[in-house]
């Protein structure tokens, strides 16, 4: 896109928003990260107050992630933000889950469930709702002529059928994210906001291999912490498009302080591309894979081994699930 087609897309947009939108309520499916954030300014130009954002606390998210968005929000935005806590309900469903398309079918319906009773419980009509879809979630999600797919991004294929609101708002659906974050610039927002990292709606449940447990949870967001915290000392994070940790469901024999272990094993992912649709895995300098796994295993209790990822998309997926 050049500035006067980014221009010109959320002229448009507005636009045709404002006339189809003209004094309803739009609930907006509010994540915090930048497809969500871009949306969020592109329906208040057009619907002003009557925007809604819920964010969904839905318990896994990255360490300090909830605290983060509630911050971002408040420096950036007017509109006050609704928070639903749903943590419990999220990890209910999960128990024993073990399949990653049902997992992130089970996250896209909890998802809708939470803003469906939201809306059952305001006086006000809510017939829209709105979320951040970008052209790279329909592309992996839908299926071609023959049935094939990838997966299913929970907030396409992993919508329920029975939707309960009149009909659904996806501005930035026929855009990639390079335009995304051409769009965020011309909107002026903030670069933390911009270069905020990318992650998937089903979160931590699909950085986990196997059942979701809360120490399973609390293992893996401490050890993607470890990590992020590491590269953004340095310079990568400008060169990178998402750097994050994976538990798998492998044990393994270990060593610690003279006795023997059987621990966990996480695995380190770090990719370049501009759109995810295909992707290369980063040659890391090994002082950084070090030092991180040498944080990792002394740091969390539990872990005595760190693989790092050396495969790209295709053939892999970023995510591994
Ligand atoms: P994959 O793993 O398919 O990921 O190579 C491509 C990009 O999409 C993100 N991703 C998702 N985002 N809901 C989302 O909102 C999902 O279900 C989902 N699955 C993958 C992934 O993190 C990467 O940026």
């Amino acid at each position: 896109m050049n500035n006067n087609q980014i221009d010109n897309f959320i002229n448009t947009k507005v636009a045709e928003l404002k006339n189809k939108l003209s004094g309803k309520k739009v609930l907006l499916a509010y994540s915090g990260r930048l497809d969500s954030v871009v949306c969020a300014q592109i329906l208040y130009k057009a619907c002003g107050d009557n925007l809604i954002c819920v964010f969904v606390d839905n318990g896994l998210l990255r360490k300090n992630e909830v605290e983060k968005v509630l911050q971002n929000y408040k420096n950036y935005f007017t509109l006050p933000l609704v928070t639903i806590y749903g943590k419990d309900r999220f990890l209910n469903k999960l128990q024993n889950i073990i399949k990653p398309e049902s997992k992130r079918k089970i996250v896209g319906r909890e998802f809708i469930n939470a803003f469906k009773s939201y809306k059952s419980e305001q006086t006000d009509k809510i017939d829209y709702f709105a979320q951040g879809t970008i052209r790279s979630d329909i592309v992996e999600s839908v299926k071609s002529k023959d049935g094939k797919f990838i997966k299913t991004h929970h907030n396409v294929g992993g919508l329920p059928k029975n939707l309960g609101f009149k009909e659904i708002i996806e501005p930035l659906k026929d855009l990639y994210k390079t335009d995304i974050k051409l769009i965020a610039q011309k909107l002026n927002l903030p670069e933390e906001l911009i270069n905020y990292q990318s992650f998937s709606g089903p979160g931590l449940a699909t950085r986990i291999i196997g059942k979701v447990t809360q120490e399973k949870i609390n293992i893996v967001k401490e050890a993607d912490f470890i990590f992020r915290d590491e590269i953004d000392k340095t310079d990568l994070k400008y060169k990178l498009f998402q750097y994050f940790a994976i538990l798998i469901d492998t044990r393994s024999t270990g060593v610690i302080k003279g006795n023997r272990v059987f621990g966990n094993t996480i695995v380190l992912r770090a990719v370049i591309t501009s759109n995810g649709i295909k992707a290369k895995f980063c040659k890391l300098p090994y002082k950084i894979l070090q030092k991180v796994s040498t944080r990792i295993t002394s740091e969390i209790l539990g872990v005595n081994r760190v693989v790092y990822d050396i495969t790209s998309k295709p053939p892999a997926t970023i995510e591994w699930e």
